[in-house]
């Protein structure tokens, strides 16, 4: 059968230029010989039959020949000395396209160095926490209705009171600590005054301005003698030297558990500046609320042991993600945390 030939020629062919030889072994030209057997004449049968199973063995060695030959060239070898090799140098400079610093940690150096330069020590605060330092220390009694508004991601291990552990929803969970680590400034006639920059997480339902995590920067300072004109200073200052120049801010009266009077802290939308009413960032408010700070409640001092009529303070909590986004024109909050390349090459 002259069919046979040919399909050989053409089969060997593709076995040979093929990266997964055996396949060929079940191509249609093939099926295709073996479908011609039974409409022979009875006589040529057994013949034809024999050709093909010989023409079948033959691209069988060829296909064990091919993947042999794939072997070798995958044979490359793979240095397994190097990871393990102690002596080995390492590069002096990583090439600049693998990583960049990311935009907020950058600005999070930036903030500390600020608030270094005003006197304050910067503190870290933690992945986990209880609803002690959450929300017990910061004058939220047990069912307090403002607990609710935190939408706490909880865990399902609990402290040693029963109570679930939390992913901290406000860098003020560290305020207790703060205070009591630093309550001996006090006494040598010093002000506390610390600011914590850390990751804060939320069960927010998400937008261009909320993502469930985000960064805060916590401050606290507690000296004789401070009031609310000192607290509005310290923010002014602040706003100013990040963004470098005077802003357009505004101070509403607020509510929060933990300060006593309580306040608001605004930025002009730079995006829209109050003009457009479709404005994603600000809703078209013309405002971006930013910080939220008051005068530390007493039952808050108290309770890390401070006398409220000899030592007052005041707190705050800046939106660190916010803060960047306003000044980098960042219009999405969610690019941060979305590893997208193409966003943190830019910084
Ligand atoms: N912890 C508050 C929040 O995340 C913000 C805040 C308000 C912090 C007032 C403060 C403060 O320290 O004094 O919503």
């Amino acid at each position: 059968m002259e069919r046979i030939g040919e399909v050989q020629t053409k089969l060997l062919s593709e076995i040979a230029a093929s990266d997964a030889p055996r396949s060929v072994l079940r191509s249609n030209e093939l099926r295709e010989l073996y479908a011609i057997i039974p409409t022979l004449p009875v006589e040529e049968r057994s013949g034809a039959g024999k050709a093909i199973n010989e023409l079948k063995q033959a691209l069988e060695q060829a296909v064990v020949s091919r993947e042999a030959e794939l072997v070798v060239i995958d044979q490359t070898p793979i240095d397994v000395t190097a990871p393990m090799d102690v002596n080995a140098e390492l590069p002096a400079l990583l090439p600049t396209e693998q990583g960049t610093i990311h935009p907020l940690m950058r600005e999070i150096e930036r903030v500390v160095e600020i608030f270094g330069r005003m006197g304050f020590v910067a503190e870290e605060s933690r992945e986990i926490d209880d609803q002690f330092h959450m929300f017990e220390s910061l004058n939220f009694p047990k069912g307090h209705p403002a607990r609710d508004d935190y939408d706490t991601f909880m865990t399902e291990e609990t402290d040693v009171d029963g109570e679930r552990l939390i992913a901290p929803a406000h860098t003020s969970n560290m305020q207790n600590r703060v205070i009591k680590k630093y309550r001996e400034n006090l006494d040598r006639g010093e002000a506390i005054a610390a600011i914590v920059p850390d990751r804060v997480f939320r069960n927010e339902d998400l937008d261009a301005r909320h993502e469930h995590t985000f960064y805060q920067v916590e401050g606290v300072y507690i000296a004789r003698g401070v009031n609310v004109g000192n607290l509005i200073a310290t923010l002014q200052a602040f706003l100013q030297e990040y963004y470098g120049k005077q802003l357009d801010v505004r101070v509403n009266p607020f509510y929060f558990p933990f300060t006593e009077p309580s306040f608001e802290f605004a930025l002009s939308c730079p995006f829209c500046e109050g003009k457009d009413e479709n404005c994603k960032v600000c809703s078209g408010e013309g405002w971006i609320e930013l910080i939220g700070c008051g005068l530390i409640h007493p039952n808050v001092l108290r309770a890390a042991d401070i006398d409220p009529r000899e030592y007052p303070g005041f707190a705050f909590s800046c939106g660190i993600d916010r803060l960047v986004m306003m000044k980098e024109a960042i219009e999405d909050v969610r690019h941060f945390e979305s590893g997208k390349l193409d966003f943190l090459r830019q910084f």
